[in-house]
């Protein structure tokens, strides 16, 4: 069964608690929230003040996707602020096994993230340390970009290396989410789709994520 994970980068930000509690009513077990430092990526969004401010609001699993540079310097503030699952990027300057094991040493789960150009080669060695992988399908930094399927045959073959290792690695899908492609994406192996702006600019939450479920 497909997990959809609602992005609040979309949602309305001074009503942010009730956004989440509609979504949660809408069907979402997660909350994806976008963490974006202006250096990684050029905008800024949400830090650990929002994060355990919003942790008081929702029991859903918090699913931190952190677009930072020196992600290992954060990690302690994200899980104390509430984060369930903290996953990194493949690009970021901190060496991968190291800020793995600090996230799960947290009590977190750990993620690993490749942007549309990254070849999975570079995560290769963290796989089996990890309980999430995410391939981005824009280039990160804003939501509402369009879908890049030239990633289908990179979610496939994450499917093909998360299948060798026996055992269970969600396999995350996040930018440009739509019901056009959710079901190709689901196809290649998918099974936890972000979506910001197809859920939150829909006037109706539970369709959307139904959409997204149901193909
Ligand atoms: C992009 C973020 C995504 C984004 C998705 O940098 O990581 O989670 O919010 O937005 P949509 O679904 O609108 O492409
Ligand atoms: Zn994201």
């Amino acid at each position: 069964m497909v997990i959809v994970a609602p992005s609040i980068l979309s949602a309305d930000f001074s009503r942010l608690g009730e956004e989440i509690k509609a979504v949660e009513k809408a069907g979402a077990k997660w909350i994806h929230i976008d963490v974006m430092d202006g250096h990684f990526v050029p905008n800024i969004t949400i830090g650990p003040v929002i994060v355990a401010s919003i942790r008081k609001t929702s029991k859903l699993l918090f699913d931190c996707h952190l677009m930072i540079e020196n992600p290992e310097g954060y990690i302690s503030q994200f899980a104390k602020a509430g984060a369930d699952l903290i996953t990194i990027h493949a690009e970021c300057d901190n060496d991968l096994k190291t800020t793995i094991q600090k996230i799960k040493d947290s009590g977190c789960l750990a993620g690993i993230s490749v942007n549309p150009e990254t070849s999975l080669d570079v995560i290769y060695e963290v796989i089996p340390d990890v309980d999430l992988i995410l391939i981005m399908s824009v280039h990160p930094g804003f939501s509402g970009q369009s879908f890049i399927k030239d990633v289908l045959p990179k979610i496939k073959q994450a499917e093909e290396l998360i299948q060798k290792t026996k055992k269970k690695i969600y396999l995350q899908v996040d930018g440009g989410i739509n019901k056009e492609n959710a079901g190709i994406v689901k196809e290649n192996g998918a099974d936890v789709l972000v979506a910001a702006s197809f859920i939150f600019k829909s006037s109706n939450y539970a369709e959307a994520i139904r959409q997204l479920k149901d193909l």
